[in-house]
């Protein structure tokens, strides 16, 4: 039987260059969608999925992430001297037990692949998540609760894949894929890093959730640099896929990449709606901001 899922890494190292002057002092994994970071909603997710512990890979500049997922003491006895139940349930609600969160830093930004390996002593010898925290995906299953589903049927490696407009697919890590398990379940053959629409073994691109095997470490470990000059994760997926089956799960809701301006935006907008306590006067704004021009 495979091992459970127990640990998700969250890699919260990289600078966020395509969001600034945003992300000149403030993570990107920290900025706001509706009234929680987008960290929350990731670290959420993998909770949802039955995630016991979660480990942030970080950087300089991002001591902000540690203090969000702690205790805030004072505010907390403030809250409750002054009544504010409410609020005090919500913070009690989102903030991980003692214990259960790890952080550690990568140094030096080398690339998502040096980010998943710097959390190689805290994973251990065992299958573990890894969730890009930038990558919102919205849908009433959570993304990584089907993946862990179909990982206690299939085992070995899982990514989570979308479709893309076939022309897009220089813009992402594109799969072949054989055998289909179950309906949205298929055994993955090959994975290119963003061939040419024309090369392309499929329109379904890995989309930021993974389970992946801790014999990726090793190979992580002495992993060349790859793409831009950074250590890809993809590359050593593509080594450990020649011992260690990988499988795909077909993600059926929405993305939002809040590391883009478009994205962030977009992201809000929806969660906004989403929000019963919001929705009609959310709404109704955005109405009137389109017919303003
Ligand atoms: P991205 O490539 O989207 O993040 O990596 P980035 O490098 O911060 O973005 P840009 O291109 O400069 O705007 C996906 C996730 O992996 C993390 C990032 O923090 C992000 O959450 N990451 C990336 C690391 O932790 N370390 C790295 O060296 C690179």
């Amino acid at each position: 039987m495979s091992k459970r899922i127990r640990k998700a890494v969250f890699p919260v190292a990289g600078l966020g260059t395509r969001f600034l002057p945003a992300t000149k002092a403030v993570p990107k994994e920290m900025m706001t969608v509706v009234d929680r970071p987008a960290l929350q909603y990731v670290v959420d997710e993998a909770k949802a999925a039955g995630i016991e512990h979660f480990i942030f890979v970080t950087g300089r500049g991002k001591e902000v992430i540690e203090n969000h997922f702690d205790m805030a003491f004072e505010l907390e006895s403030t809250l409750a001297a002054r009544n504010k139940k409410e609020a005090l349930e919500l913070l009690k609600a989102e903030r991980p037990g003692a214990g259960t969160t790890s952080f550690t830093r990568q140094q030096e930004p080398l690339g998502l692949g040096h980010a998943v390996w710097c959390a190689r002593d805290i994973v251990g010898d065992e299958p573990f998540a890894v969730l890009l925290p930038d990558m919102l995906m919205k849908h009433h299953t959570p993304c990584l609760k089907s993946m862990v589903e179909a990982y206690a049927t299939t085992g070995g490696n899982i990514l989570s894949l979308e479709e893309c407009d076939p022309s897009m697919t220089h813009q992402y890590g594109v799969v072949a894929t054989g055998k289909t398990i179950s309906e949205d379940v298929f055994e993955v053959t090959g994975m290119v890093e963003k061939p040419k629409p024309s090369e392309a073994p499929s329109n379904l691109f890995i989309s930021g959730r993974y389970i992946l095997q801790p014999k990726i470490f090793e190979l992580l470990a002495n992993q060349e640099k790859g793409a831009g000059g950074e250590i890809q994760l993809t590359d050593s997926m593509l080594r450990l896929a020649k011992e260690d089956p990988f499988y795909g799960v077909r993600f059926r809701g929405t993305t939002y990449d809040t590391g883009t301006k478009l994205g962030f935006l977009q992201a809000n907008v929806a969660y906004a709606l989403d929000r019963k306590d919001i929705h009609a006067d959310i709404a109704g704004e955005l109405s009137a901001i389109i017919a303003k021009g």
